[in-house]
């Protein structure tokens, strides 16, 4: 354990920094460690696909985003440990204002969040005022309370389709997403022009090549992907919805176009399968996110240890963030989602 004024001086630098640095022992099983923090403060782990294998071995439940939601929304515990990126863990407190909602990491934000900011987007919506309003989950709670209704990739053909065909709609953050759902529900919508850097990366000039050398794989792809390389794919799906579909298909290979994290619950569901990353378009592991991994195991450790960085929020702005929320649950419990 460290002295009381080193600590409270790494608790401080945690609003520059982003997270509690502190130097662990490294001798700490911190996978044990882990489960002991969670038995003593009653808390649960929720996680994300596209975090690194470690944090996916020791969270309670490892979900696509609204998976996340609901598993935020039923839980018991008086702390949530949110390993994932800024918005998804600001979704839980929003779903549960009493408890504490922790971050391994503040800094793990979202491209596509980032991409609309709320005040030009308020204007944005003002000047369209006759336009439902519905945006993915990907963004602020600022841009949640601008919005009618929020969508997951898992629920968002269910969630726009509940609106009259010829009731106009403002579709934001992600103009891949928008455009896919245009294709899949024969309606035009206006988009925001934001994107996700992992999603928009990859190389259709690669994956054409690496479908010659692996005649039999299927390119299966994330919605927020660009059109060319969705207009190639088998298979379109939210993370869950890639991971069920490589336990029910029968072919033995698959070309994955999403965030990396995501093959280590696809090799362990499956692990006679081939899966290979759908490659870049540069020679980095850009389809790692970079947000999603700032997260780690021993950041994880800390935050649960020390109870910070901590995910607070006005309850005026949370109130209003709610309601978008609450109507795309409903919608996906009617849709059987
Ligand atoms: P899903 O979790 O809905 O598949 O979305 C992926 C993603 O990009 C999350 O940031
Ligand atoms: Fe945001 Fe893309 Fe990272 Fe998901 S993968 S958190 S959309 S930057």
């Amino acid at each position: 354990m460290m002295n009381t004024a080193a600590l409270e001086t790494a608790k401080k630098n945690v609003f520059t920094k982003g997270f509690l640095d502190i130097d662990l022992d490294p001798t700490l099983d911190l996978f044990a460690a882990i489960e002991r923090l969670k038995k003593e403060k009653n808390a649960v782990v929720l996680a994300h696909y596209y975090q690194e294998p470690d944090i996916q071995d020791v969270a309670d439940y490892i979900g696509d985003s609204l998976g996340l939601a609901q598993q935020a929304e039923k839980t018991t515990t008086d702390i949530i440990v949110f390993a994932g990126v800024h918005f998804m863990a600001e979704t839980a407190k929003i779903l549960n204002p009493t408890k504490k909602v922790l971050i391994p990491d503040f800094n793990a934000g979202c491209s596509l969040s980032d991409s609309c900011p709320p005040a030009l987007f308020k204007k944005f919506k003002e000047d369209h005022p006759d336009h439902a309003v519905v945006s993915y989950i990907n963004c602020s709670a600022g841009i949640k309370a601008l919005s009618d209704v929020i969508v997951t990739s898992s629920n968002a053909r269910a969630v726009v389709d509940s609106f009259p065909k010829d009731k106009k709609i403002i579709f934001a953050p992600d103009r891949n997403l928008g455009a896919y759902l245009e294709k899949v529900t024969g309606r035009e919508m206006l988009l925001w022009n934001g994107s996700c850097i992992v999603h928009e990366i990859f190389s259709l000039e690669k994956i054409t090549k690496l479908k010659v050398r692996h005649p039999h794989a299927k390119l299966i792809a994330h919605p927020e992907c660009e059109e060319p390389i969705l207009r190639i794919a088998d298979y379109i799906g939210s993370t869950t919805g890639l991971l069920k579909y490589t336990q029910t298909d029968d072919t033995q290979e698959y070309i994955v176009a999403t965030e990396t994290g995501i093959l280590h619950q696809m090799m362990k569901a499956s692990p006679h399968k081939t899966f290979i990353p759908a490659p870049p378009n540069n020679s980095c592991a850009c389809n790692d996110c970079p947000f999603m991994k700032l997260n780690t195991l021993e950041k994880l450790y800390l935050c649960m240890e020390y109870e910070t960085p901590e995910i607070t929020m006005d309850e005026t702005l949370r109130l209003q963030a709610k309601k978008s929320i609450d109507r795309m649950m409903e919608i996906s419990r009617q849709a059987g989602l």
